[in-house]
C-alpha cells in the first residue's frame, strides 16, 4: 500500500484528506471491439505530482454529499466520487451482512485542479481514491478485488487508480499490472481548456483507424522501463492523430513545446492535455518558461509535474 500511503495528507478517526492524481498515457494502443462496445488495450499509465485534493468524513446521516470548487462538476448522484462511494457502502453492507455491516454516510469535498475531459482521468483518479479512502477509514473491509470489481463497474481508468505508479493496463483497462517504478522524470502538461469527450473521439477512431496496421510494442520491454530513455523510445498513442485531427490546436501546442526546446511530447488519452517529458527540473522550468512567452494571448492551463513512484 505505499502508492495509497504517498497519497495521504491528513487523517483522524472519522476523516481523511488525499491527494487524488492526475495520470498520463505513455503508451496506448486500441486492439479489438469488443461484445461490451469497449475496446482491449495495451495501455501505460502513470500517475503524476499534479493532483486534485479529496477529503472525506464520515458522517452518522446515511448520505453520501460532494462539494467541489470547480462549478462545473456535478454535486449529486452522478458525481463519480459520489457513486465510488455509494457502491462501497453497497458491497460492505453486502458483503457484512445488512446488520453488522457499515452504515454510515460520507461528506466528499473536491478542490478541483485537473480539468474534465482533459485525458488526465480526474474523475477516475476521484473515484479510485475515494474508493481507497474509504477502505481505509473502516479499516479495509474489502480486499483489492472487491475494490478492482466496484472500480471497474465505475470507469475504465479508475483500476489503475487503485495501484497509481507506472502499470500496464490490459482488457479495457482493468487488468492493472504494475510496473517497477522508474527514475524521476519531469513532465510539462499545456491544457487548452477544450473538454473532449472519450466515447466521441473512440467513435470517430473506430470508424477511420482500426483496420489500420497499427505500431506494436514488445510488451516485455515494460519489464525495462527503469530509464527515462527508454520511455521516450517507447512513446505512442493510437488516438493521438484522430484528436489532432478533430482539435487542430493539438497540433499547435505540440509545436509550441519543440519550440521551446522539448521534443519528446505527445497527446495523453483521449486528449485535450499535451504532455512533454523533461531531462530534468531545470529543463521543465525552462520549457514551462517558453510555453508561457508563446501562448501568453491565450487561456492555457500550463502545468510542471513529475511521476509519482
Ligand atoms: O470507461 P469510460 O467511461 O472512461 O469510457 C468512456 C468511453 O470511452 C466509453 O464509453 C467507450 O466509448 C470508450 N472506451 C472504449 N474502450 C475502452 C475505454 C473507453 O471504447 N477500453
Amino acid at each position: 500500500m505505499e502508492y495509497f500511503e504517498s497519497l495521504i495528507i491528513d487523517r483522524t478517526k472519522t476523516s481523511i484528506r488525499l491527494r487524488s492524481p492526475a495520470k498520463i498515457n505513455l503508451y496506448l494502443r486500441v486492439l479489438d471491439e469488443r461484445p461490451d462496445g469497449y475496446h482491449n488495450l495495451e495501455n501505460l499509465m502513470q500517475t503524476i505530482s499534479f493532483c486534485d485534493e479529496i477529503e472525506i468524513q464520515l458522517t452518522s446521516s446515511g448520505d453520501i454529499t460532494v462539494e467541489c470548487t470547480d462549478p462545473d462538476v456535478p454535486e449529486d448522484d452522478e458525481n463519480i466520487a459520489a457513486k465510488a462511494a455509494k457502491r462501497f457502502f453497497e458491497k460492505t453492507r453486502l458483503e457484512n451482512g445488512t446488520s453488522a455491516g457499515i452504515r454510515t454516510g460520507a461528506r466528499i469535498n473536491i478542490v478541483k485542479r485537473i480539468p474534465m475531459g482533459s485525458g488526465l482521468g480526474g474523475g477516475s483518479s476521484n473515484a479510485g481514491t475515494v474508493l481507497l479512502g474509504l477502505n481505509e477509514l473502516f479499516d479495509c473491509p474489502l480486499d483489492r478485488d472487491s475494490l478492482q470489481e466496484i472500480a471497474t463497474g465505475l470507469g475504465s481508468d479508475v483500476p489503475f487508480f487503485l495501484f497509481g505508479g507506472l502499470a500496464l493496463c490490459l482488457g479495457k483497462g482493468d487488468i492493472v499490472k504494475s510496473i517497477e517504478p522508474s527514475e524521476q522524470y519531469w513532465i510539462v502538461l499545456v491544457n487548452p481548456c477544450i473538454f473532449v469527450s472519450t466515447g466521441k473521439i473512440y467513435e470517430v477512431y473506430k470508424k477511420k483507424c482500426l483496420t489500420l496496421k497499427q505500431k506494436s510494442v514488445n510488451l516485455l520491454q515494460c519489464d525495462s522501463l527503469k530509464r527515462v530513455g527508454d520511455i521516450v523510445s517507447l512513446l505512442h498513442n493510437d488516438l493521438e492523430a484522430t484528436v489532432q485531427k478533430e482539435y487542430s490546436e493539438l497540433k499547435a501546442i505540440k509545436k509550441d513545446f519543440r519550440l521551446s526546446e522539448c521534443n519528446n511530447v505527445m497527446v495523453t488519452g483521449s486528449g485535450s492535455t499535451v504532455f512533454g517529458l523533461c531531462e530534468s527540473r531545470a529543463h521543465a522550468a525552462r520549457v514551462c518558461f517558453g510555453l508561457r512567452k508563446l501562448l501568453i494571448d491565450r487561456k492555457f492551463l500550463i502545468v510542471e509535474a513529475s511521476n509519482l513512484p
